[in-house]
């Protein structure tokens, strides 16, 4: 592994082997057990195209507690932001740093930085995926549940870059998957292409109450996700009903789980009691960014 560009390309053992780094720096850290060699004296670029709470903050600590530096980049301040190409960017920061983190619109800008840059690359969320937060997502299932054997997953709303990544991420560690979406906003071509070939371990749906059936882990995320403000009242409109509430959880296992990436909006994607009731695995899952994302690092930048 090179880059983390997008949960396709990574393996299921890939996948498992960074949880399995993520639950032991996890440990450490709860211990005072020092990791901070890991990535002594590395550098890590962090550029923001994209407004961002817990990916800056979470690989910026992250970087510290390892023993490296990072450097906060807003595409604002950046040249990248004028106009100078990204292929340019790429050669000159591999220059400098020891790997980057980027979070922008268009998928192919970050696969153009891996292309002609010479460091690692990880994505820290574009339109298509967010990888990142993903991973995180698996560690907190199979944190809460011991294993993924046997359990489905239902992310409800938006085919966007949450739903994207969560399919590929949890069919890839052997979890069935149901997805319910509008038939407007459904996940691209390439995303129901990978699932089809999992059988009937992928199901898409228009029916909410369909796709919840028998759920281990319930999953939403916003109706309009970031650059898309433009279409937020239309967005409100066509995602009405897509909402994780108590009638959904009535159709779940009786001890599902829930999870939201965060930031979330309640009363329209998912209710606030639903998530004050289960705001201990949404805040575990915030936290298992910091433990997944240097998991990522170490695999990528260490030595
Ligand atoms: N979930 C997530 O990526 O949060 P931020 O947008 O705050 O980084
Ligand atoms: N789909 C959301 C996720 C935010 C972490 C967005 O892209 O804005």
């Amino acid at each position: 592994m090179k880059h983390l560009l997008k949960m396709l390309d990574l393996s299921g053992g890939e996948i498992i082997d960074i949880l399995n780094l993520a639950d032991q720096l996890k440990y450490e850290l709860k211990h005072g057990i020092p990791h901070s060699h890991l990535l002594k004296g590395k550098t890590l670029g962090m550029i923001f195209q994209k407004a961002s709470t817990r990916t800056r903050v979470s690989f910026e600590t992250g970087m510290y507690q390892l023993g490296g530096y990072p450097l906060f980049l807003s595409s604002n301040d950046l040249q990248i932001g004028r106009g100078e190409p990204v292929q340019d960017t790429a050669r000159v920061l591999s220059r400098y740093l020891d790997g980057i983190m980027i979070r922008t619109f268009e998928q192919k800008e970050v696969e153009a930085l891996a292309q002609y840059g010479n460091i690692p690359i990880i994505n820290g969320l574009t339109d298509f995926c967010h990888p990142c937060q993903v991973l995180a997502d698996l560690m907190t299932i199979r944190e809460f549940k011991g294993s993924f054997d046997g359990l489905k997953m239902c992310f409800i709303g938006d085919g966007n870059n949450m739903a994207n990544s969560l399919i590929v991420g949890c069919l890839k560690v052997g979890m069935s998957v149901s997805i319910a979406c509008p038939d407007d906003y459904q996940p691209p071509k390439e995303i129901l292409d990978f699932a089809v070939q999992y059988g009937d371990k992928f199901e898409m749906t228009n029916s909410p109450m369909e796709a919840a059936k028998g759920a281990d882990v319930l999953i939403t995320d916003v109706w309009a996700s970031m650059g898309q403000e433009g279409e937020a009242e239309k967005r409100k409109q066509a995602f009405a009903g897509y909402q994780i509430n108590d009638e959904l959880m009535a159709r779940a296992k009786s001890d599902a789980m829930v999870l939201h990436c965060l930031p979330a909006h309640r009363e329209e994607e998912i209710t606030e009691k639903v998530f004050e009731s289960h705001a201990d695995e949404i805040f575990e899952e915030a936290e298992n960014r910091l433990h997944a994302q240097k998991a990522v690092m170490v695999k990528l930048m260490a030595d």
